[in-house]
């Protein structure tokens, strides 16, 4: 019998069995995707905890497939960047939220989600939710996650299967300016008593140790994304009383002083650890043009929220039941006062995926998993 027709019998039968060793020695098939990051990732971890940073609420969600429309934590109308970069690089599920009780055995072969609304890279960020996660902690979860995998597979081939099948993406850093450096509030921001060089300096030798701490665990095929343009959400062009293609200067110009910094860090990283590969994810500048271009990519808004309350680009309130919804959620860049709706995640993804080096460098998705 021919090999691939044994192979897919196999599958047919034992389909559960056999995904260890499929998965473990095919090419063209990702392992495990393990996610790392903020709401812009989030798929479902703060529902388990007590916080005000929360969207597992009508009608976030609304055209995710998989729960039918039903809210699931996501904190946009559909997939994450992260759910379409794991369909397109043939994942037959998503990766499962680490907080959920059902997310054990071979639940998480595929991956785990370890993102968390309203977290960052430094740990006071956030603090105004009350409760998320943050970096350091999802690094330490991950250190659990990855004592489940010598057990599901046996120490060598878990190795194996994290060093060269998985890919870690790490979606952080919004938070850090949004909900801790810029709040309006002084006293617990932290730009009272640091400028912003310093600030940007704390935020990168935090990242460098929480990527090193990875790579320790056998993390080898990263993808980090920088931080987009903050000053151009609903929130902040609300806020700030902005007209609709104007844009928050400081919030943009803090995340350009970031993403500097943050791509001579993964050019360090790339030299310094044996085997690693850091890509890096121009997020800033591929959101920057969906935004600026938005009638060449079919929307028709690039200021408004979709689904939001509150001043003239209803981006105030957080998406709710009480909020009003837009009529066509693909003509929306943004789905709430902050995050970008499906449609938006899908164009950044597809570049992300198959782009070339303006946006995803030095390889692109789809050839970080075959290396
Ligand atoms: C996968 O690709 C590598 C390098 O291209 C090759 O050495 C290996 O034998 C391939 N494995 C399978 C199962 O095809
Ligand atoms: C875990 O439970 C949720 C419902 O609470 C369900 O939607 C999900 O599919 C389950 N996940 C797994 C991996 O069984
Ligand atoms: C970081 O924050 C967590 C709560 O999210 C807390 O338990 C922990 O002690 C903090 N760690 C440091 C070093 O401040
Ligand atoms: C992982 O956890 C163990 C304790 O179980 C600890 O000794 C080790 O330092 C941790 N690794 C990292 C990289 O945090």
């Amino acid at each position: 019998m021919n090999m691939k027709y044994y192979k897919a019998a196999l599958v047919l039968f034992f389909v559960s069995l056999s995904y260890l060793t499929e998965a473990a020695n095919d090419n063209g098939s990702l392992g495990a995707s393990f996610i790392f990051g903020d709401s812009l990732v989030d798929a479902g971890n703060n529902n388990y905890l007590p916080t005000l940073s929360k969207a597992n609420i009508r009608p976030n969600g609304i055209d995710f497939k998989a729960s039918n429309g039903n809210p699931t934590g996501r904190y946009t109308n559909g997939r994450t960047i992260g759910d379409i970069i794991g369909e397109e690089l043939g994942q037959p599920n998503y990766a499962v939220p680490f907080l959920a009780p059902n997310s054990t055995g071979k639940a998480i072969l595929y991956g785990v989600n370890y993102a968390s609304g309203g977290g960052g890279i430094m740990n006071a960020t956030g603090r105004i939710f009350v409760n998320r996660v943050g970096m350091d902690i999802q690094v330490d979860y991950f250190n659990i996650t990855r004592k489940q995998f010598d057990k599901l597979l046996g120490p060598s081939k878990a190795r194996d299967y994290i060093m060269k099948k998985s890919i870690f993406s790490i979606t952080i850093g919004a938070n850090d300016f949004l909900n801790n450096y810029l709040l309006p509030v002084l006293s617990i921001g932290a730009r009272i008593s640091q400028s912003p060089d310093g600030f940007i300096d704390d935020m990168i030798d935090h990242l460098r140790i929480q990527l090193s701490r990875l790579y320790q665990m056998d993390a080898r095929k990263f993808v980090i994304g920088n931080v987009g343009p903050i000053g151009c959400i609903p929130y902040q062009k609300t806020i700030n009383q902005l007209n609709e293609n104007e844009c928050v200067d400081l919030a943009n110009k803090l995340a350009l002083q970031y993403n500097g910094r943050l791509k001579d860090l993964l050019k360090e990283l790339n030299k310094k650890l044996p085997g690693s590969t850091f890509v890096h994810a121009n997020v800033y500048d591929l959101v920057m043009e969906l935004i600026t271009n938005y009638k060449t990519y079919g929307f028709t808004t690039s200021s408004k929220a979709c689904c939001g309350n509150g001043g003239q680009f209803a981006g105030i309130i957080p998406c709710g039941p009480t909020s009003s919804l837009c009529e066509d959620r693909s003509k929306h860049v943004f789905w709430d006062p902050y995050h970008p709706s499906e449609a938006a995640n899908v164009i950044v993804a597809k570049q992300l995926l198959d782009g070339d080096k303006k946006y995803i460098s030095p390889v692109n998705l789809r050839r970080l998993r075959d290396i």
